[in-house]
């Protein structure tokens, strides 16, 4: 049987994920509250918010994250209310579909709205008062789909494989100020979504023959690595990328 950490250094931390009501996002909320921290969580989704609030006791604030003005309005007021938050996470981002002559210069914006610029934004926020403390993990997360030359999603891969380069350079301007900046690259894990939308016995048993590991990876396995970023163990990592893939890539 399993036995998973327990971090003293999230007890009573303020922390903030972005995405959180829903899939890998709802179990890293999940997990952070178990571990007694606080936490704040932004999502578009009012109904799944609220329940997930209900049930853990974190703070849903609603905002649709392409609005830079209403996340950076939703991260002061956490912060006034919660204190200086010692992670920020940011998980929000949609997979969708896309062909490449159906893809506009619109579109294309919108894709780098929703899967990177937020990215940027709510790390500006939040690095004043990281600064003031001189202690901080931002962690991004990223996809293995641009690692793994994926089809049918080109805007989606380019955002993901620019989380990686935000991760970087983030680390290096913030790390004399004691914030570390790390990126979280899931591989195939199954949230609702991805059961509904594109699991198929074919992908499943596909899945299976490439990955090292054969068992298929759930949200927790990916928020039981972001415990680890957020909390003091991974004191001196910074500027990394790391895998949960079940060794697929
Ligand atoms: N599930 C996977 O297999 C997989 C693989 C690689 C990478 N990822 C990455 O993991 C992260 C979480 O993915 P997931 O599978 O849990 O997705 P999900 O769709 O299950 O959850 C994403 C959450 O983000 C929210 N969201 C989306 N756009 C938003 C916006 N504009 N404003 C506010 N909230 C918004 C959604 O409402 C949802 O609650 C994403 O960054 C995704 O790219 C997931």
């Amino acid at each position: 049987m399993n036995q998973f950490a327990t971090y003293p250094s999230l007890k009573n931390e303020a922390v903030v994920v972005t995405g959180g009501a829903s899939g890998i996002g709802a179990s890293i909320v999940e997990h952070f509250a178990a571990q007694g921290a606080r936490v704040g969580f932004v999502d578009l989704d009012d109904k799944a918010g609220s329940e997930l609030a209900a049930k853990t006791g974190a703070r849903f604030m609603a905002c649709d994250l392409r609005d830079i003005g209403a996340l950076r309005k939703a991260l002061a007021a956490f912060e006034k209310d919660q204190g200086p938050p010692l992670a920020l996470v940011n998980n929000a981002a949609r997979d969708d579909r896309h062909a490449i002559e159906d893809v506009t210069p619109e579109y294309w914006d919108e894709r780098m709205a929703t899967n990177l610029r937020h990215q940027f934004f709510a790390a500006q926020a939040v690095i004043p008062t990281m600064r003031k403390r001189k202690r901080g993990a931002i962690i991004n997360v990223g996809s293995i789909s641009w690692r793994l030359a994926l089809g049918g999603m080109p805007a989606y891969v380019t955002a993901k494989s620019a989380v990686e380069g935000l991760t970087r350079g983030l680390a290096r301007d913030l790390g004399p100020d004691g914030i570390r900046v790390n990126c979280l690259v899931p591989g195939w894990i199954m949230t609702e979504r991805q059961i509904k939308l594109w699991l198929t016995p074919e992908g499943e048993a596909e899945l299976m023959t490439k990955q090292c590991l054969k068992e298929k990876l759930y949200p927790p396995d990916v928020a039981r690595m972001v415990l680890w970023l957020a909390a003091d163990d991974s004191r001196m990592v910074t500027a990394q990328s790391f895998i949960v893939d079940g060794g697929w890539a």
